[in-house]
């Protein structure tokens, strides 16, 4: 298997875990006898320091020549004042769209040893595993009109959908549903909004081409507290761009850090990789991140870009190993320290350790 990756691990903690990243698809590579090659480029804040544009064109070349990108996280405080168009955060939405993939998918999973980390009770979260489907092309984050008119103190965003962008993303959720549990939950705000009656009318037209689905509508506000009373309900999650960019993070809560969850994106020229969350500016530079997050989106990686499905399980398996092992970095540890407690890169090698016994352990019953 031959692939040529593009890192572009942007601000914050992104470079920390997207490192760890790296190093688990490098020995997926080795041990598998795969040729995965890795390019990096500037994205982001950083970007915008050494080139001035958050997305420089030789960023945006070397992604389009790639089989696949994987990000860290773009965003820092010393931006903030800057308008949208000119922040870290517009690199990574232009690259979304050069790279065309409109179907961001969200694994969700509670994992059992950490059950105890979440907020809510362990009987509420044990065995919830939802995924996820969020539209990540259109919506209002690239409606038009969209402007801030200082003169006449008013702004204004487009929520703005085609029966065509809904159709093609709810396609890939309802295929994933079917591979699943067979249910889909779409989620929209179609009691106020028009743009919102179209897209629970596509979901539903799209439907019946998929009877053994059970197809449900929930509304976003009332979605956000079904989420946490009873996420075990869910198995697939429909929505557009701004509710699932909000459900997500909130569906940190169920796996017990923001920290631990991944991304894929998928439908477009060239799949990108990300794990849900930010730069971290509160925590960057310091070791502290939890690189969980960014590891699992490399095992989505090799599932969806490489098509190694069982090297993705072995890393997925390599993380629930060292969770159960009793390994936690400090967002896990929740204020308690010791000798489990570990900082990125340790956290990075154990996750390495348990992959590279358990591929040896394969290639060895394989052997026989
Ligand atoms: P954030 O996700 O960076 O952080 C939220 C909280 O979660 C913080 O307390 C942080 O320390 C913690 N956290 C996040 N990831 C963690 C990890 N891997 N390990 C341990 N703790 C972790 O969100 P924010 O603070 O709202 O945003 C910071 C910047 O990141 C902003 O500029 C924002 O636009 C940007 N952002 C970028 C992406 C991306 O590049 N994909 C995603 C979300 C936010
Ligand atoms: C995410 C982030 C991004 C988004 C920002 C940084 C543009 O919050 O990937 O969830 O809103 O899509
Ligand atoms: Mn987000």
């Amino acid at each position: 298997m031959k692939l040529q990756i593009l890192v572009v691990a942007g601000d914050g903690i992104g470079p920390e875990v997207t490192g760890e990243a790296v190093k688990v698809l490098q020995t997926v590579a080795e041990l598998g006898g795969h040729d995965f090659t890795f390019r990096e480029a500037p994205i982001g804040g950083v970007a915008i320091k050494a080139h001035g544009t958050p997305l420089p064109t030789a960023t945006l070349d070397l992604a389009l020549e790639s089989d696949a990108v994987l990000l860290g996280a773009v965003g820092g405080n010393e931006f903030n004042s800057l308008t949208p168009d000119r922040r870290p955060e517009a690199g990574l939405l232009q690259l979304r769209q050069a790279l065309g993939g409109f179907a961001n998918l969200r694994p969700a999973f509670a994992f059992s040893a950490l059950t105890q980390n979440s907020p809510l009770r362990p009987e509420v979260i044990d065995g919830a595993d939802i995924l996820f489907v969020r539209e990540l092309l259109g919506g209002l984050y690239f409606g038009e009109p969209r402007a801030w008119d200082r003169e006449a103190n008013s702004a204004w965003n487009t929520m703005r959908y085609t029966s065509d962008e809904v159709t093609r993303v709810a396609r890939i959720a309802f295929q994933l549903a079917a591979s699943r549990r067979k249910k889909l939950t779409s989620v929209d705000k179609a009691n106020v909004l028009e743009v919102s009656q179209l897209w629970r009318a596509t979901v539903t037209e799209v439907a019946k081409e998929f009877p053994e689905v059970t197809l449900e509508h929930q509304y976003v506000d009332a979605c956000a507290m079904h989420l946490m009373n009873t996420p075990r309900n869910f198995d697939v999650v429909l929505t557009e761009n701004l509710f699932g960019d909000i459900l997500s993070d909130e569906s940190a809560v169920i796996t017990g850090s923001l920290g631990m969850l991944p991304s894929a994106t998928i439908g477009g020229k060239i799949n990108l990789y990300e794990p849900v969350h930010g730069s971290a500016p509160d925590i960057a530079g310091k070791s502290l991140a939890n690189p969980l997050g960014a590891i699992l989106t490399a095992a989505m990686l090799l599932r969806h870009s490489a098509n190694l499905e069982q090297d993705a399980q072995a890393v997925e398996a390599a993380v629930k190993t060292v969770l159960t092992e009793g390994y936690r970095t400090p967002d896990l540890a929740r204020g308690q320290s010791g000798p489990n407690v570990l900082n990125t890169q340790t956290m990075g090698r154990h996750v390495l350790r348990t992959l590279t016994e358990s591929i040896d352990r394969n290639q060895a019953l394989h052997a026989v």
